[in-house]
């Protein structure tokens, strides 16, 4: 390799490092939480009235006095797992990902969720025991494949 070889070498490595989707090296995937206490997680859902703006499925939460009714169903059928580290994403960092299957303007406001940071508040054992909670309500389906046609 001459300099001007290994210059270029060099440029275009870096230029796919930067490319490098931030996804990936801040991947939530790899998060583990110790585990919650499931009774604790539903006592935080309520007492942060995470029920003001979600219902979960299966589960019967009091309603909010004159608030409007909560429009964002959690847990129930999906085709991708939820898995904690999803869920503290959600949570935590709520417009990183909104979710889906709502028109963006029922969920958000200039791109930004209208959730609320809770970051400032919730202390960690209660984001584990929220999640420990909430988990268990996602049923992962399989997702569906679709076999690509070959000319
Ligand atoms: C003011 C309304 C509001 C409150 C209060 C609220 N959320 Fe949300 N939440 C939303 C909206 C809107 C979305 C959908 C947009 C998004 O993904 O951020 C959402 C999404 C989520 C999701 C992801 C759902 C999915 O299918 O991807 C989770 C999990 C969640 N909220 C948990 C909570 C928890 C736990 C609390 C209480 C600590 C809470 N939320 C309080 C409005 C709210």
């Amino acid at each position: 390799m001459n300099t001007r070889s290994i210059l270029t070498f060099v440029m275009v490595s870096l230029v796919a490092l930067s490319a490098c989707d931030q996804d990936v090296m801040m991947s939530e995937k790899g998060v583990r939480l110790p585990d919650g206490d499931v009774q604790a997680g539903r006592e935080a859902f309520l007492y942060m009235q995470c029920n003001q703006c979600h219902t979960i499925k299966g589960e019967q939460l009091p309603g909010i006095p004159g608030q409007d009714p909560p429009y964002v169903e959690l847990g129930g059928d999906v085709t991708q797992v939820k898995t904690y580290g999803q869920l503290i994403t959600a949570i935590i960092n709520p417009s990183h990902k909104l979710a889906t299957g709502y028109a963006k303007e029922v969920v958000s406001e200039d791109d930004e969720s209208k959730m609320y940071v809770y970051n400032d508040h919730m202390t960690v054992k209660e984001l584990i025991d929220l999640v420990m909670f909430l988990q268990p309500h996602y049923n992962v389906l399989p997702p569906s494949f679709r076999y690509p046609v070959y000319p």
